[in-house]
């Protein structure tokens, strides 16, 4: 199963995807890293476990769409079965969306559809809930939207502080990314993950 990750951040969830699929844990191969940006963390990651990487800056292009369509291309010139948001911080557009429609994965820090945007995790705990967590879904065009096909709850701690919190939601994050990538690639369906009621 062919991967193709993007990433805005520091690119911790990635590592762990990149670490099981070293070890073989993980039947899936990540072709390739992709950022918006030249600073990302991520990049450096990939770099070092000698995975290609790319960028297609989002300062660099005059409009979105613009940044969309390069996106897309250079995406699809991998062939992935799957491409994967982990931490990418741009919505992609609908030529991206169409162009991998049910195959384009998310990460996102909160039980959605609560708490969707940026700032799950901050958003969660000044609203006061006493269970986070994080969720995988199929992303489509809209932000943090799409079918959901796992999540995990976290516990919030009266001592908990966005980071500490957010920090707790990753290694759940994590988790739930290996063992829903790890289904995938053993053959099931997004679509398996969403019984009809
Ligand atoms: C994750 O919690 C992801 O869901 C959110 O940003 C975080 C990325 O962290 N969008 P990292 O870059 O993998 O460390």
């Amino acid at each position: 199963m062919r991967i193709v990750a993007l990433a805005s951040g520091s690119g911790s969830n990635l590592q762990a995807v990149m670490d099981a699929a070293a070890s073989g844990t993980l039947d899936v191969e990540i072709v390739a890293v992709g950022s918006d940006t030249p600073d990302a963390g991520a990049l450096a990651r990939a770099a070092a476990a000698g995975i290609e990487t790319f960028v297609v800056d989002f300062a660099r292009f005059d409009d979105r769409a613009a940044w969309n369509h390069a996106l897309t291309v250079k995406t699809a010139s991998y062939a992935p079965d799957y491409v994967l948001s982990s931490g990418f911080m741009r919505i992609a557009g609908p030529e991206f969306i169409a162009a991998f429609e049910g195959r384009y994965l998310n990460t996102h820090p909160a039980l959605l559809p609560a708490f969707p945007g940026a700032h799950g995790v901050r958003d969660a705990l000044r609203y006061g809930v006493k269970v986070a967590g994080c969720t995988v879904h199929v992303a489509d065009a809209g932000v943090d939207t799409g079918p959901i096909l796992a999540q995990a709850a976290v516990p919030v701690l009266d001592t908990d502080t966005e980071q500490t919190l957010h920090e707790r939601i990753k290694v759940q994050e994590r988790n739930l990314l290996l063992v829903v990538l790890g289904e995938l690639a053993a053959g099931k369906a997004p679509e398996d993950y969403a019984p009809r009621r």
